[in-house]
């Protein structure tokens, strides 16, 4: 059995890759395709904790994988991450394992990767300019697999915690990345063409005011009922797509809060994006709609970047 680090899977799958297997496991999930049971949530409530259980079998790619999740707030003022994750794959085949990875950069890149597959279906063609809203780990990566894929493109992030900002872009500029520091959300979101939202915020960051016509916004955030990161109002506004129907009905505070102030219904939810790369949904259809893309994350995506693991070691 391998074991592989954060610093190996990020060596290994490059931002494109990530992009195209998760892609492919948003629609094979859409498809029913895949076996995967809603995340178990586990509660460490006295130490502020969340612990998630993430597994999934994909027949299409021959894979098993659990990973679990810790989610810990507290971390920051020890200095440590917020959240950590490991995976574990088996042979589908055979159910013996075949590797245990760290899985924060994959976390990162797989959840980056929603990101991106979102944009290239919902966001106008010339989009170019990128709000960030949020300067923690996963916006790090957010950055990485946008601005690689996307050529060209320039971002603006913002963050309550200035130091945490201020170093944020000076790190992805040193990467090579065009991010600038922002005064407010406000600013980065209305100069943007894309909205990507990645804090721990339990109220919103964005509102409907701010967001222009044409702008698609990947809220990426909360992944709990009490988590809202969109203005229920602008969410209503928006054209709907999720990355599963069952996962936000459970899950996402952006959905779950317009459907309870009577802002909107469930039929508002317009597609899974698995479904529009299916093709069996549109996607953007004109230059002026607003789109919004809720994603918690799912465990397809995990194991689709699994995939590439196994298949990378099996190559060597
Ligand atoms: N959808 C998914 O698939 C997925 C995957 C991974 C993580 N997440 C979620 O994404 C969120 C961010 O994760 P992370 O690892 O980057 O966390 P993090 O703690 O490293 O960073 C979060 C950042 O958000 C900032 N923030 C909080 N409130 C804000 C506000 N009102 N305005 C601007 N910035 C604000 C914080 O200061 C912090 O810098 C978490 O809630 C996490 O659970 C979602």
């Amino acid at each position: 059995m391998k074991y592989l680090t954060d610093e190996d899977v990020a060596r290994i799958v490059d931002p494109a890759k990530a992009v195209e297997v998760v892609e492919q496991a948003y629609k094979l999930y859409s498809l029913k395709q895949v076996v995967m049971p809603v995340r178990s949530r586990i509660e460490a409530r006295e130490k502020e904790g969340d612990i998630l259980l993430m597994p999934c079998y994909v027949p299409a790619m021959n894979i098993f994988s659990l990973k679990l999740v810790s989610v810990y707030p507290r971390n920051t003022s020890k200095g440590l991450p917020t959240i950590n994750a490991v995976v574990v794959v088996l042979d589908a085949e055979t159910g013996v394992a075949k590797l245990v990875a760290e899985a924060r950069a994959l976390t990162g890149l797989r959840t980056a990767a929603a990101s991106a597959v979102s944009m290239k279906h919902l966001a106008r063609k010339d989009a170019s300019k990128i709000a960030v809203v949020g300067c923690g780990y996963q916006a790090g990566w957010q950055v990485r697999v946008i601005g690689s894929v996307f050529k060209g493109v320039e971002f603006m992030a913002f963050d309550v915690d200035t130091g945490r900002m201020k170093a944020f872009v000076d790190s992805m500029c040193g990467e090579g990345f065009d991010v600038k520091p922002a005064v407010s959300a406000e600013q980065a979101v209305k100069r943007s063409d894309v909205v990507v939202t990645v804090t721990t915020s339990k109220t919103p960051v964005v509102f409907e005011s701010w967001v222009k016509d044409g702008t698609h916004i990947s809220a990426i955030g909360g992944y709990t009922p009490e988590m809202v990161e969109i203005d229920p109002s602008l969410t209503a506004r928006c054209k709907l797509v999720v990355d599963s129907r069952e996962a936000v009905m459970e899950e996402a505070g952006d959905i779950i809060k317009p459907i309870q102030l009577g802002l909107i219904t469930v039929d508002k939810i317009h597609a899974e994006i698995g479904e529009v790369v299916a093709g069996l949904k549109t996607g953007r259809e004109n230059d002026r709609e607003k789109t919004l893309f809720k994603s918690v994350g799912l465990a397809v995506q995990d194991a689709a970047v699994s995939k590439a693991l196994v298949d990378h070691l099996m190559a060597r």
